[in-house]
């Protein structure tokens, strides 16, 4: 029904990178696609921008924050451990009527939280749901380690997900993966009841996001290929079918080799890496917020949109508008 999205003020450029760790934009750029990232300042939070895009998705859907049945918020940077940040936005929204709740599945979030809105709405326990993907990633990123400081950025992406009787628009169907024995390729040691907080965790820089990037690139690559091409075969779909791409975006070369798996030409593939960096959670409803907003994506056209990340988790999602 509604798309938004919000993204810190600051700036971070690949020059900026360059003075703080040794890399170049020439690497960034050719190895990832990445220009600029979006960064909070002090004192801003997740649930800000949480909030901020969840208002302006209302205001494009015509609703009011008292019509949300549901808010799931897909983050693994939240404002804190518990309350869960849905619980904060729909203070901040003043959503009197709404449940609340935050899902954890990294860079694949906003696939789970959309796969679960169309749940909850199909049974008939919610008729207007927000799914909202929001990260402040800068805050677990280690900004000494150049394999990983460079790739991260700042924001928040929302739609309202509404019941129609219209059976030629909506959620067509949802595909979701996991596989938890390849977590240490990705992930945070520090902060849950495993390694909770101590001197020593902190000294040993355990609150910090650890990544093999090389390794989680294979996997991506193959999943993200996997989820896309299985969730168009199962619907008697082909790439040509397909108006708009929307992947996750982590890495324009992860981007390329999964549209070439589905046979899907790069003007209907959407791509914002360069604008945004990786937001995790919130990269596929900042792009499609994007591409509503920039004609990409019209009412009537079908949105495939693929996701891969910690966990690991993938999955995705088929979308007419
Ligand atoms: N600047 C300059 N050089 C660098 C940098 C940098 N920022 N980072 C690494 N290098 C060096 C390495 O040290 C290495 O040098 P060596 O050959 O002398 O050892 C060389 O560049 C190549 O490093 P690789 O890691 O092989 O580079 P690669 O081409 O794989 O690109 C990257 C790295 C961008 C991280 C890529 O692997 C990637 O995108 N991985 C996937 C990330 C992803 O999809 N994450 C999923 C979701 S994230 C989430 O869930 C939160």
């Amino acid at each position: 029904m509604g798309t938004g999205h919000a993204v810190p003020e600051k700036l971070l450029t690949n020059a900026d990178l360059e003075k703080i760790v040794d890399t170049s934009d020439e690497w960034i750029k050719t190895r990832t696609g990445m220009e600029v990232r979006h960064i909070a300042e002090e004192g801003e939070k997740t649930s800000d921008f949480a909030a901020e895009a969840t208002r302006r998705a209302l205001e494009d859907a015509g609703l009011d924050a008292k019509d949300l049945d549901v808010i799931i918020v897909a983050s693994v940077t939240g404002d804190m451990q518990f309350p869960s940040t849905a619980c904060f936005v729909q203070d901040k929204l003043g959503a009197k009527q709404a449940a609340a709740f935050d899902i954890a599945a990294a860079c694949s979030g906003f696939i789970y939280g959309l796969s679960l809105a169309n749940g909850m709405i199909a049974t008939g326990q919610a008729e207007t749901v927000a799914v909202v993907g929001a990260e402040l990633l800068s805050r677990i990123t280690d900004y000494t380690d150049r394999s990983t400081c460079v790739l991260f950025g700042d924001g928040a992406g929302a739609v309202i997900v509404r019941k129609t009787d219209d059976p030629e628009r909506g959620i067509i169907d949802t595909y979701l993966r996991s596989d938890g024995s390849l977590y240490e390729l990705l992930y945070m040691p520090g902060g849950g009841t495993n390694v909770p907080f101590s001197h020593e965790s902190v000294d040993k820089k355990l609150f910090y996001l650890r990544m093999e990037g090389r390794e989680v690139f294979k996997y991506a690559v193959t999943a993200m290929g996997e989820a896309a091409e299985l969730i168009l075969k199962r619907n008697d779909l082909t790439g040509d079918d397909v108006d708009l791409l929307l992947p996750h975006q982590a890495n324009l070369r992860i981007i390329d080799a999964t549209a070439r798996r589905v046979k899907i030409p790069p003007e209907r593939v959407y791509v914002n890496i360069q604008k945004y960096g990786n937001t995790s959670a919130a990269s596929i409803p900042i792009a499609l917020d994007e591409a509503r907003k920039e004609g990409r994506l019209q009412d009537g056209q079908l949105a495939l949109m693929v996701a891969f990340g910690a966990g690991f988790t993938w999955g995705s999602a088929l979308v007419r508008f």
